[in-house]
């Protein structure tokens, strides 16, 4: 073989994964690992693809092994690791050599990293890949951060590899710096409350129904044929059928309710934060993984306090838990668009609304037809304030709305949590009320600490009649 084309550091279940897919799709790469016993495994599994790998044992031979000027990807667990492989390969590498990180980063890091490479000759891009190992495999969602001449010059390669939709790749170029990274956390933070809103239901059918695994699956299947039709419906109707080898039990019966988190969640909740902006149901699915944890708390509080209270008259219909799902998807979506959009203003990123939901919907976790009409709404234009503003979303939240109203209030009154739901339904109230309550809150501040507040009928800042305070 001549020189790779590009080369891959991290061979772990992502980066092994995206290298077969870059030589499946017919371009030349040379693969590095810092355990060198997994670079041997890894080429002696790729069967026919190993034409088209190149086997590196050490850094040196990696930079020899690929034409210059080298792009090379780096598939290493987030953080130091790879501030490490930097520090490494800013000694290996030469002019115009591209530094592709594409793992789960930081898109504060990713920035620093970007600044810190500028002059150096080298160039760096922050690259979110989306779509598990299967999407890594076969086609992933990849969003990319840098500079633009820097992404023309690997375009061809990552639109080859990328998850197709309708024969469209679902790769694009989405900004400067740390633009791409920070678009795949808050990917990340609407994943969570896809996944949160979907498990609140599920826990409506089991707990509030009396419903065994094997007859949700099918709900959730039916489900995946309408309106919700998604990647992350599908395989909640899979996990739902699928039996414990072990024991013979429904699987989901035999898993711990104690669910991990790596970090992307939370930082999309303290990006909204810091930005003021409300993002109020991805927050709750984060909360929701951390009251998981607590699992020795929560056994005890139900001994405390009793579980189910389940004292409504009637069941909730499934008709209105799958339009209340399809509700609080749109709250949680509305939540992360209008954090994209403060960001993108912040850091003068400029993003392209329509086309990061266009590339969601093939490859990444999130997929689905839904996206579609984010694209439509979003237009060309890109201005938009919020997703329930668009006709179309204004049409299908009237319709739904009422739904999760119900859910909300049937949970409730079952002692069942949606804190998810709950908070997309309080955030679409909160949202659609031109006269809110902060008036008090502004008269309590003034009050205790004479700060001031606007008047409805005169400009300028004005104070209270209370007395010493005033
Ligand atoms: C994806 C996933 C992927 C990964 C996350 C899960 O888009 O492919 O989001 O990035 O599964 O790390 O995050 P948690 O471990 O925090 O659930």
């Amino acid at each position: 073989m001549a020189q790779a084309e590009i080369g891959l550091i991290g061979l772990g279940v992502m980066g092994s994964n995206l290298a077969l897919n870059i030589a499946e799709k017919g371009h030349a790469i040379a693969v590095y690992n810092r355990t060198t016993s997994k670079t041997g495994t890894f080429f002696e599994t790729a069967g026919e693809l190993r034409e088209r790998i190149l086997p590196c044992n050490s850094l040196e031979e990696l930079a020899a092994a690929i034409r210059p000027p080298r792009p090379i990807i780096l598939m290493v667990s987030a953080g130091q690791a790879v501030d490490e492989e930097i520090a490494k390969l800013r000694k290996l590498l030469s002019e115009n050599d591209i530094i592709i990180d594409a793992g789960n980063a930081n898109f504060h890091d990713t920035v620093r990293r970007f600044n810190e490479l500028e002059g150096s000759g080298l160039t760096f891009i922050g690259m979110g890949v989306s779509g598990g190992e299967e999407g890594a495999r076969h086609g992933p969602s990849i969003m990319v951060g840098g500079t633009e001449q820097s992404y023309a010059r690997v375009e061809g390669l990552l639109n080859d590899i990328a998850a197709k939709y309708e024969g469209e790749p679902c790769c694009a170029w989405l900004g400067p710096d740390g633009a791409g990274h920070f678009v795949k956390t808050i990917h990340n933070g609407i994943e969570y409350a896809d996944m949160q809103m979907i498990a609140e239901i599920y826990g409506i059918f089991r707990d509030g129904l009396g419903m065994e695994a094997k007859e949700i699956a099918p709900v959730f299947a039916g489900w995946n044929k309408g309106r919700l039709n998604s990647y992350l419906i599908e395989i909640t109707a899979n996990v739902l059928a699928a039996d414990d080898p072990r024991t013979g039990r429904p699987m989901v019966d035999m898993i711990l309710d104690r669910a991990g988190q790596k970090g992307t969640g939370r930082w999309s909740v303290i990006e909204a934060q810091q930005m003021g902006i409300p993002a109020t149901a991805i927050e709750a699915a984060v909360a929701s993984r951390s009251l998981s944890a607590m699992k020795n708390e929560r056994e005890a509080a139900e001994k405390a306090y009793g579980g189910l209270v389940l004292d409504q008259k009637g069941a909730i219909s499934h008709d209105d838990l799958e339009l209340a799902l399809f509700a609080g998807k749109i709250g949680a979506y509305a939540q992360g668009f209008a954090v994209m959009t403060a960001a993108s203003r912040e850091f003068k990123w400029n993003l392209p609304m329509g086309t990061i939901a266009k590339i969601w919907r093939a490859g990444c976790i999130i997929r689905s037809q839904f996206l579609g009409r984010i694209t439509d709404a979003f237009g060309l234009d890109n201005q938009l304030d919020n997703l329930f503003m668009a006709p179309s979303f204004i049409e299908m939240m009237k319709e739904a709305h009422p739904a999760l109203r119900r859910t909300v209030a049937w949970a409730a009154e079952a002692g069942l949590p949606t804190p998810a739901l709950s908070s997309a339904l309080a955030y679409f109230d909160g949202y659609r009320q031109g006269r809110g309550t902060a008036n008090l809150i502004q008269g309590q501040r003034d009050f205790f600490g004479a700060h001031g507040f606007e008047r409805i009928d005169q400009a300028g800042e004005h104070h209270g009649p209370w007395g010493s305070h005033g």
